[in-house]
């Protein structure tokens, strides 16, 4: 029999989001649901989920096991951002006020503010003090229930920069409980210095930043904002393939504003994800149809820019893409960590069932940054991450909004949460 040295007890319910993952079409709706469950896990990987009731027919407990007296609540995987912007200097709530007052996102990037603005500010500050705010950025998304989140450089935009923000990203994994994937992002905008020039930033991307984020093991994935007035199609493809060859997946911001197609590319080249599709067109759903390459909805951005336009989440899925939500936290566009918010704005705006919406927050997120294998769903041999709301049940998950409802956060077996307050040690 085996021996677990990690047990949760007392659960009200517990939604495994168990396989086969990815998950389209109806198996979006299927949460693993187990009433009056229990979870054990063994060196921080699962090694029972199931009705309490079977837990001792099944598993040894250590007498000096951690115990966790879960009675009345309802467990989760730990949920998993699959696309935030992580390490950014400064914030943007100036740009933010005008935008209440009716400019638009557009129109104040003409006037400097804007991602570049946030270029500026990330550029000015030192590598300790990034790592520190992404702590605390981190602790945050925490204390929310995300335990695994992807990061994206792209708010450097030269070669020192870049790595610099990377770097802190890899320090700051290195101390926190939560899970790290990076991003290399230098294909976010053209910087100032290069207006005009932009094929010698391309240049730049191609032949300085990306062999060093390469040889420095800084990222596992490489990113581009394939976008009206950023990178078009062609330079896209480009940039895919200089990273794709430096050993790095694949993810493209597609079809955000304007339909340029980037969306069939990313199925085409057989990318990871294609990301936002706020304006992804029929032709760009059929792409992702039955694809490898995963959609990662981002509806903080249509929330937080006040747009009426938002993804057609319910054509993706009836198509069988494979959804995800992502937070896409950055200072402009969506200045949110909180991954169970978007949750609720993934079935309030782009109307996800309840269900849907949980396994595009921990499965198929899992999946789109490729650690379906480690994270994202409560089985056997995954890592112990565990939120433990409290909550009647899996409904009040969205019913009840603009709470928190994190009561403890277990990460790899260890309590990293309790009572809502981090509780972990470097
Ligand atoms: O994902 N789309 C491009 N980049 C971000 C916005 C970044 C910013 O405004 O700073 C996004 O929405
Ligand atoms: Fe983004």
């Amino acid at each position: 029999m085996i021996q677990a040295d990690s047990v949760v007890t007392g659960c009200r319910q517990v939604l495994t989001c168990a396989g086969p993952i990815p998950k389209r079409g109806a198996a979006l709706r299927d949460v693993g649901l187990i009433e009056n469950g229990a979870i054990a896990g063994r060196d921080g990987r699962i090694v029972f989920v199931g009705p309490e009731k079977e837990l001792e027919k099944n598993v040894r407990i250590a007498p000096d096991a951690a115990r966790l007296d879960a009675s009345g609540l309802v467990a989760l995987p730990g949920f998993v951002d699959p696309h935030t912007h992580l390490p950014f200097g400064g914030t943007r709530e100036e740009e933010f006020a005008l935008r209440i007052q009716g400019w638009t996102y557009q129109q104040l990037a003409a006037k400097g503010m804007g991602i570049r603005s946030t270029v500026r500010k990330t550029r000015g500050i030192a590598l300790a003090d990034l790592k520190s705010l992404c702590l605390e950025r981190l602790d945050s998304m925490l204390r929310h229930g995300t335990t695994t989140v992807e990061a994206k450089s792209g708010y450097g935009l030269n070669l020192d920069d870049e790595i610099k923000q990377l770097e802190a990203v890899r320090e700051a994994a290195r101390v926190h409980p939560i899970d790290i994937v990076s991003t290399f992002m230098g294909a976010h905008e053209v910087p100032d210095e290069y207006q005009g020039r932009k094929e010698d930033y391309i240049d730049l991307l191609i032949h300085t930043v990306l062999p060093q984020v390469r040889d420095r093991r800084l990222a596992r994935f490489f990113d581009v904002f394939c976008e009206e007035g950023v990178f078009s199609v062609e330079e896209t493809k480009r940039l895919a393939a200089a990273a794709a060859a430096a050993g790095l997946g694949i993810k493209i911001h597609a079809d955000e504003f304007v339909p340029l197609g980037g969306t069939e590319l990313a199925a085409r080249i057989g990318a990871v994800s294609a990301e936002h599709l706020i304006a992804v067109t029929e032709s760009g759903i059929a792409a992702l149809a039955g694809s490898p390459t995963a959609a990662i909805l981002l509806p903080g951005v249509p929330f937080f820019l006040m747009q009426d336009k938002k993804a057609p989440a319910r054509r993706l899925i009836e198509a069988g893409a494979i959804l995800a939500l992502g937070s896409d936290f950055n200072p402009g566009s969506s200045m949110i960590e909180n991954l169970l918010f978007i949750l609720q704005l993934g079935v309030f705006m782009l109307r996800l069932t309840i269900e849907e919406a949980i396994n595009a927050v921990t499965a198929n997120a899992a999946y789109a940054i490729r650690s379906d294998a480690e994270a994202g769903s409560l089985e056997l041999g995954k890592k112990m991450d565990v939120v433990l709301f409290d909550i009647p049940n899996y409904f009040f998950l969205a019913y009840h909004p603009g709470v928190n409802p994190v009561r403890h956060v277990l990460k790899n077996g260890r309590l990293v949460v309790k009572d809502g307050r981090t509780v972990y040690s470097t």
